[in-house]
């Protein structure tokens, strides 16, 4: 049971600004090259003729992978590999790469490579993980811009793995570099990070809920508190928050205990020294350190004398070789609670057997205890995590499979569909969490033509034509490619029945579309329906256009769909249909900033479509609100024109506050128009009004009508990578 989804919703019923702490709030002295991007300049020194997924065809695939087998045992002076091997090291860095992901929004995850930027460079749960990337640098360098670091993160996570033996169970490639940090994702409102108090987001005043759109437990951390929930050693308690938390990420029971003890059956962890004699964070560290933080010294590091979690100890005698020594050893002892050297809660076999210790990091002539983290130690006592736990235990070839294909998830959960993967290991089999979508066949323009006009003759108004087609493709979100028209999936469950979606009205709208179809899929003929709308209205208003048509799409069945999982696309406010489910805890103008994003939008698009939508009487419920013209069902200006009008006097009528809006006659007092904050926030805010502005003036009716199309093919073919 999906609780707590949706992104705009606080437990505590607080409110919010969009993007909560940000890098600016951190590091408020940082230096601020978001100077140099403004007026659409971009960061990206690749430019846009550069197309990745070109790039990584070019790429000496079994090359690289064969370098990055090497890194794993080319040990470095300046941070040497504990036990000679890097590959626990490299998962950890996977991990947390890939692990920022939450379904909620879709943002996080290893997508753009993020880590690399802050805040994620600088979270105390990455700790020292700056040495990790830096270590895959000549790998890098060498292949260039044939591997982003987005990819290169993930597949040293998979060679790692392989490397000790694991199990792995595919790689796809294609996740495009950023950079520049996202400005787009909320990660919390809170004004320290994790270590610094006693501190958990889920607290009984919360109803024990965690905000959403957040998956980690505190600022700063993947998901848990490896110690406990705010520090207190309490496995139990560790359990809840960590479903809590990998839930957020669409992980079950059964993949949380998989991935947790399939990773810490390789490595380490580190607490050999007190934090207070470590250095800052990444972000803020001295230019000489050129980009690293928490520093040590040199004879420190040699000794292995080093804390990142502040935890200290490997899991298993075998670091760096895949097998079910965890779960025997946690079975096989009672464990005490201790303190590590740096002073961190951790749980120890009480009388181990020699060889149940493990070897020291450095010199493996020398045993040392192995250690349990809380977390842990919530597999084996947690009821439902236990009977896992037991399983696995009993049965390596089921922990295998399972761990596999948890650690694919977990690694492509965030890349959308498979038509996205890249390289000669990705799997064949398709997963449910893909969204799979069969191929489609380009209809004939005889076909299309024939739909369009049958389409139009069917007596649905253009509102109710373009409704359908904008409830099927405004689904897309491009944090992780989600969503849109392709495979027609409005026309099951959930999508079919949510409230935005005016269920009725688009079931009828469906038959028909179905009844006329012909040759085409359902979700071309979706998409077509409203695009022979948006013509008709641009017409009757005296423009003659086509709207753009790729064709191709198919359709996917119930059995490809796990509805539960689309819960989370459900829009609770879209300024687009001017719908607001309930007054949600962030403002409805600032829901429009992140779906308009989450679309791939710029400020014009956004414009340019709610004013179209309005005009053409889009709005769920066919409410009247921001139909601020005489002639609905034209493509025209109108919306623009008369939101700048002074003629009209605006107040708010909404006896809640602010969300609804009457506009008089100046003159006459008379009512002329009810509207929404999606409405006049593009009269009201001073750089939307300079875009409405254009969009009013006089000979510009043609550009307004010609942007609007193109912004609405662009929402239309959003998900379309087979043609991309
Ligand atoms: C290391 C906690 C899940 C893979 C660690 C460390 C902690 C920790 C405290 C020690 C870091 C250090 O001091 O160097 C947790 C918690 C988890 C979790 C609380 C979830 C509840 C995972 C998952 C994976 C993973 C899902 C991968 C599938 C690793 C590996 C290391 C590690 C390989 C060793 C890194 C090294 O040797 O340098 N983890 N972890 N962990 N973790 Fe996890």
């Amino acid at each position: 049971q999906m609780r707590g989804q949706c992104p705009f919703h606080a437990a505590d019923g607080g409110v919010r600004a969009l993007l909560g702490r940000t890098n600016k709030d951190w590091w408020p002295d940082a230096l601020q090259l978001d100077i140099l991007t403004q007026n659409g300049a971009s960061p990206d020194p690749m430019g846009t003729e550069f197309k990745y997924a070109d790039a990584f065809k070019k790429l000496d695939y079994q090359a690289l992978k064969a370098d990055l087998r090497a890194l794993m045992t080319d040990s470095q002076s300046w941070w040497p590999a504990d036990y000679g091997h890097y590959g626990p090291f490299f998962i950890r860095m996977a991990w947390h790469s890939a692990g920022t992901y939450r379904t909620a929004d879709g943002r996080g995850g290893s997508g753009s490579g993020q880590q690399r930027f802050a805040p994620l460079n600088s979270w105390p749960d990455n700790g020292n993980l700056d040495k990790a990337r830096r270590l895959l640098w000549p790998i890098k360098r060498k292949y260039g811009k044939n591997i982003s670091w987005a990819d290169l993160f993930i597949l040293a996570g998979n060679v790692a793995i392989e490397s000790m033996g694991g199990p792995v169970f595919g790689f796809g490639g294609g996740r495009p570099d950023s950079f520049e940090p996202e400005r787009d994702i909320y990660w919390g409102t809170e004004e320290a990070w994790v270590d610094t108090g006693a501190q958990t987001r889920i607290q009984p005043d919360k109803g024990w809920e965690l905000e959403s759109p957040l998956a980690a437990i505190q600022m700063g951390l993947i998901y848990v508190n490896p110690e406990g929930p705010g520090g207190i050693p309490n496995p139990f308690q560790s359990a809840r928050d960590m479903r809590v938390t990998f839930e957020r990420m669409g992980m079950n029971d059964e993949e949380t205990v998989a991935l947790t003890a399939g990773g810490h059956a390789f490595g380490k962890a580190h607490g050999a020294v007190p934090a207070d004699q470590l250095s800052g964070a990444p972000e803020s560290e001295a230019m000489e350190l050129m980009g690293f933080g928490w520093a040590t010294d040199a004879d420190q590091i040699e000794k292995g004398h080093i804390t990142t979690s502040g935890i200290e100890g490997a899991w298993t005698p075998n670091p760096t070789q895949w097998g079910g020594d965890y779960f025997r050893l946690l079975f096989k002892y009672e464990f005490e609670l201790v303190r590590s050297p740096a002073g961190a809660h951790q749980w120890q076999p009480i009388n181990p057997d020699p060889e149940d210790m493990a070897p020291d990091a450095r010199d493996p002539s020398r045993r040392v205890p192995t250690m349990m983290t809380t977390a842990d130690m919530a597999l084996k006592m947690d009821p439902e995590y236990r009977k896992i736990s037991e399983r696995f235990r009993d049965d390596q070839a089921a922990l295998d499979d399972a761990f596999a294909r948890a650690w694919f998830k977990l690694c492509h959960r965030d890349m959308g569909p498979k038509a996205r993967y890249l390289g000669p290991e990705v799997p064949a089999e398709d997963l449910i969490w893909q969204d799979p979508v069969p191929a489609g066949t380009t209809p004939s323009e005889d076909d299309v033509a024939a739909f369009k006009s049958a389409i139009l003759a069917s007596g649905f108004p253009i509102s109710a034509l373009v409704k359908a087609s904008w409830a099927s493709a405004s689904t897309y979100r491009r944090s992780d490619h989600r969503g849109g028209a392709n495979g027609a999936r409005i026309r099951l469950a959930p999508q079919k029945d949510w409230a935005v979606n005016d269920p009725q009205e688009l079931a009828g709208v469906l038959s028909r579309i179905e009844e006329l179809r012909g040759s085409l899929s359902m979700a071309d003929a979706i998409v077509l329906a409203g695009s022979a709308a948006v013509e008709k209205a641009a017409r009757d208003a005296g423009f003659d256009v086509t709207v753009p048509f790729t064709g191709g799409r198919g359709d996917a069945s119930e059995a490809q769909t796990d509805a539960d999982s689309f819960a989370v696309l459900e829009p609770r406010a879209d300024a687009f249909r001017n719908y607001l489910a309930t007054k949600q805890t962030v403002k409805t103008e600032e829901i429009m900033l992140d779906r308009a994003h989450l679309l791939g939008l710029s400020i014009p698009q956004m414009a340019v479509l709610v004013g179209g939508l309005r005009v053409l009487g889009a709005n769920a419920g066919n409410s009247r609100k921001g139909v601020l013209t005489d002639r609905p069902g034209l493509l025209t200006n109108d919306f623009f024109v008369n939101l700048l009008d002074m003629g009209t006097k605006w107040k708010t009528v909404d006896e809640s506050g602010d969300e609804e809006f009457v506009g008089t006659d100046r003159a006459t007092g008379e009512e002329r128009w009810r509207a929404t904050r999606t409405d006049l926030v593009f009269g009201s805010n001073s750089q939307l009004r300079a875009v409405s502005e254009v969009y009013a003036e006089i000979g510009n009716e043609q550009k307004f009508v010609d942007d609007f199309i193109a912004a609405w093919v662009k929402v239309m073919n959003a998900d379309r990578f087979d043609i991309a």
